[in-house]
């Protein structure tokens, strides 16, 4: 498929990989989208990825955590991102289960996503996932990593808490960011991990990290469409931005709207289909 913005090359995995700041290269931009409309809107803007999140599940289906997103809900809105054609980088998120259970699990649902129009598909976990990881690229499926707080782990972490914060901890974050590289992935995700941390995992690692609440020291940064946006009110973590207030741009224009109505001011004229007056008159004498 042709990409829906001509000026702009499409993204390639293997341009993504070899893109390290500490070789030079500018940081990389992953902003997540949902529908064809937000795809279309990040990818004017110029991010070289667009994460068809899980986030889904929260900012956009209304449940409480990203537990209760399906494959098949995945599969829905990537297909919707893929309609936009962007020339940026398209990576399916897969859902907690989809690839928890069994390898020949794993490799069938990210096939699901692939096929609905993903180029990629991102994984939580380090170590215990390398099988599955193993598996995807041996079925020519680039996998990126997502380490630090992974929101599908929230009960077995306590919530939705800042990762490797000893140096214990520290240390096995690294090793799991070698395991996952060493293993094929593509890319990493830092996420809600201290800034000295991050900056180790991306200074031992060949593969660019990804950070969403990791500091400045990472190849990249990826943030929720909802809250870079501010379409949401929920409280936005600390490492949110928001570079608009479309909630509120939105409740008020929507608010004048139902003044408009309910004051008679629309539809106008110029908002109405009007008859010609030869049809309006021919009417009128059926009318009595
Ligand atoms: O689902 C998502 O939006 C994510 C990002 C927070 C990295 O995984």
């Amino acid at each position: 498929m042709a990409p829906s913005n001509p000026v702009r090359a499409a993204v390639t995995v293997p341009a993504i990989s070899g893109t390290k700041v500490g070789s030079g290269a500018d940081p990389l931009v992953m902003v997540t989208a949902y529908d064809a409309p937000g795809a279309r809107t990040v990818d004017e803007a110029g991010v070289d990825m667009i994460l068809v999140g899980d986030s889904l599940a929260m900012v956009v289906l209304g449940y409480e955590d990203t537990l209760s997103v399906t494959i098949d809900d995945m599969a829905h809105h990537t297909a919707a991102v893929a309609r936009a054609r962007p020339s940026a980088l398209i990576v399916g998120d897969l859902p907690w289960m989809s690839y928890h259970v069994s390898v020949p699990d794993t490799v069938s649902n990210a096939a699901k996503l692939i096929r609905a129009g993903a180029q990629c598909v991102k994984l939580e976990g380090g170590a215990k996932r390398v099988p599955m990881v193993e598996a995807l690229v041996d079925a020519e499926i680039p996998v990126m990593g997502h380490l630090g707080l992974t929101p599908q782990s929230m009960h077995a972490m306590g919530g939705f808490r800042v990762q490797a914060k000893d140096s214990r901890a520290a240390l096995t974050l690294v090793d799991d960011a070698k395991a996952l590289q060493h293993a094929g992935c593509f890319a990493i995700v830092l996420e809600g991990v201290p800034d000295a941390v991050a900056s180790m995992v991306t200074e031992v690692l060949d593969v660019p990290t990804i950070g969403i609440g990791a500091g400045p020291g990472c190849d990249g940064q990826v943030l929720v469409y909802h809250d870079l946006l501010g379409i949401e009110d929920r409280v936005a973590p600390k490492f949110v931005r928001r570079y608009a207030d479309q909630r509120s741009d939105a409740v008020e224009a929507i608010g004048r709207f139902v003044a408009d109505v309910r004051g008679g001011s629309f539809p106008g004229p110029d908002e109405t289909y009007h008859l010609a007056e030869s049809e309006a008159e021919a009417l009128s004498l059926y009318s009595g």
